[in-house]
């Protein structure tokens, strides 16, 4: 008898084409995400699970599927996955990781480009009808992208690929790692890129890109004392977790112009409670959870995460298992 799979929503291209010929599917029908107890409910029996980042998949979840052998995240993160707890209970987990680099890039350069120089609010203007004067030596004035500094939290694939954009824009380039690689490397032979300290990239960066996973770690790496220590002529762009900034603090060092600008995907709610003071600011482009949202790409991840389950419930190793270490037991 084929082995079970519940994925946690519909996803695009022949990924659940693929999933379904090898394996019993079923699908959450709906648009809005199942809750911890409808996942629990609906994946009663299966051996497969296929998530999304808005899938919770904690201890409780995983004890209360006891047949589950592996979760394949559609995603390259994966911070709504207890891995520690799977890896115990011999569940491997998997991800999507490089085929959205450079869309997630794209979408960090759009947010840069649209926060500094106003485009979102540019555009809000021209709607509302406040355009009445052909051309104002004044008029939404915003700061030149062009030989301006980048500072990159985080050089590993997608901040690679954001720095690599900057070149055609004649930026100096900053970065933060914890490690020495082979990305690091590329960055400075290819990219010119220095690496400094969270506090000396703050302080001399125009932008601030940020591409940490979250982590307890990370979990607000970005906070008063960091927010005080940028220009305030910086503008921060974050495609990463919402929760990787303290979002209040935010809110209110973008209020006080204490920084210039910041253009968001990521929230630490999602989607973004309707009352949050972001959403009345002028100086913050906000967008929901966009950063891998191609067709090209999202079909691509779809792929990647049927290739993975399908290897995984054969027993084989999935090209991108996020914790190997089930297999070596
Ligand atoms: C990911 O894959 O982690 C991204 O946030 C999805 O856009």
């Amino acid at each position: 008898m084929a082995s079970r799979v519940f994925v946690t929503r519909e996803i695009p291209g022949t990924g659940l084409q693929m999933i379904g010929q090898h394996f019993d599917v079923s699908v959450w029908p709906h648009e809005r995400p199942p809750t911890s107890e409808e996942i629990v409910s609906a994946a009663q029996g299966c051996e497969g699970l296929v998530t999304l980042l808005s899938d919770n998949i904690d201890s409780g979840v995983i004890d209360a599927l006891p047949r589950l052998r592996a979760i394949s995240q559609y995603a390259v993160g994966y911070d709504n996955i207890d891995v520690e707890y799977a890896t115990k209970r011999g569940i491997i987990v998997t991800n999507t990781p490089g085929v959205l680099t450079e869309t997630t890039a794209d979408l960090a350069w759009a947010l840069l480009l649209a926060a500094s120089r106003r485009v979102v609010e540019a555009d809000r203007y021209v709607r509302a009808g406040e355009w009445r004067v052909a051309w104002g030596p004044t008029l939404l004035l915003g700061r030149d992208v062009y030989g301006a500094t980048l500072g990159i939290v985080g050089m590993g694939r997608i901040g690679f690929a954001v720095g690599r954009r900057a070149t055609g824009f004649n930026m100096r380039v900053l970065y933060t790692s914890r490690s020495d690689t082979k990305i690091t490397r590329r960055a400075e032979n290819e990219l010119g890129a220095k690496r400094v300290d969270l506090d000396t990239l703050l302080r001399e960066s125009d932008f601030v890109s940020l591409h940490v996973p979250l982590t307890p770690r990370t979990r607000h790496l970005i906070g008063k004392r960091e927010l005080g220590l940028m220009k305030p002529t910086a503008v921060l762009v974050n495609t990463s977790r919402g929760a990787v900034v303290d979002e209040r603090e935010l809110a209110r060092a973008l209020s006080e112009r204490r920084i210039r600008a910041a253009g968001l995907d990521v929230f630490e709610r999602e989607p973004i409670p309707l009352d949050s003071p972001l959403l009345g600011l002028d100086n913050v482009v906000i967008v929901p959870h966009i950063g891998s949202a191609s067709v090209e790409t999202r079909s691509k991840m779809a792929q990647i995460c049927a290739e993975n389950l399908i290897a995984a419930l054969s027993g084989q190793r999935p090209k991108y298992a996020v914790n190997p270490e089930v297999f070596e037991r």
